[in-house]
């Protein structure tokens, strides 16, 4: 499966497939007066006539059909399953309540080094605009500013309008975005705009993309920006997706320098149980 548009309410769904799901989105986004698509539009038949145009256009093909329901309360199956990206993030963020237990565990001792990690970096420049790329329901999100403190503007996105919707109504005063990282380009923030980018717990989904998204991020950021991943890594041997992409935290990191950043520091935590890697980049 390549893309996902879904009409409202879950049951119609229209799978995009071939090279290039973003210009098709993007087409069929500009039916609804040029908003970004997201996992909630409500897809007309006129809509989506649109939307075959626009993939005939640029040689792609759209499938329209019913998807399964997805009957599980196991994250897993929504997200990741016998080594394939499911990917279908808004049907888990309606089904079950904090997935990943990003809520019930936001003090962990990983989340406490990102903060850690992003109080550093800001006491080496000023950071006062950040992006928490993949927000999940906010927990997160709200430890960032809670530790660069009063006056920082920080966004939170997310391809799950679900969960932008819990993590807005949990944390009134932090902007929330439905974005898919996909098209991180679409974002509403001005190239070179950023003090700081975090994406903790979010790179196995976005691995498709990730050289495009690590390059859009490096747009992003000021010069000098910050950019603090922080990303479990499977014991060798037990991966069973995107070994082809990403193997070990190694190949992680030559994806951030190929993007053009250079990397500042990179921390590992219990590698031999729950590798949780941690990395520190500037961009140029
Ligand atoms: C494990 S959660 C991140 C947890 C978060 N960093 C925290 O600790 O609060 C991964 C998130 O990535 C989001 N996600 C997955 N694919 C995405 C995409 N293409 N664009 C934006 N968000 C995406 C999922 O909806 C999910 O909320």
């Amino acid at each position: 499966m390549n893309g996902v548009l879904m009409a409202a309410g879950c049951s119609k769904r229209v799978s995009v497939g071939g090279r290039d799901r973003r210009a098709v989105a993007a087409a069929a986004g500009d039916v609804r007066a040029g908003g970004p698509v997201t996992e909630a539009l409500e897809l007309t038949r006129a809509d989506m006539d649109v939307a075959h145009d626009a993939a005939a256009k640029v040689g792609v093909s759209v499938w329209e059909g019913s998807m399964p329901d997805i009957d599980s309360t196991d994250y897993h199956d929504f997200v990741i399953k016998d080594g394939t990206l499911i990917g279908d993030f808004e049907q888990m963020y309606r089904r079950i309540d904090d997935p990943w237990g990003t809520v019930r565990h936001a003090q962990s001792l990983k989340n406490d080094l990102v903060v850690a990690l992003v109080r550093h970096v800001a006491s080496q420049s000023p950071v006062t605009r950040v992006l928490h790329a993949g927000c999940a329901l906010g927990a997160l999100t709200a430890r960032v500013r809670d530790a660069l403190g009063a006056g920082v503007e920080i966004t939170g996105c997310d391809i799950s309008v679900t969960a932008v919707e819990k993590a807005a109504a949990r944390h009134r005063d932090i902007r929330f975005l439905v974005q898919d990282l996909a098209q991180v380009e679409a974002l509403p923030l001005a190239p070179g705009s950023l003090d700081l980018i975090v994406m903790a717990e979010t790179m196995w989904y976005v691995l498709p993309f990730l050289g495009r998204l690590l390059r859009g991020f490096r747009m992003l950021l000021r010069p000098g920006g910050h950019l603090v991943m922080q990303q479990f890594f499977p014991q060798p041997g037990e991966q069973t997706y995107g070994r082809e992409i990403v193997a070990a935290p190694d190949d992680l990191l030559r994806f951030i320098t190929e993007a053009g950043f250079a990397v500042g520091a990179e921390a590992h935590l219990d590698p031999r149980r729950n590798h949780s890697m941690l990395v520190w980049a500037t961009a140029p």
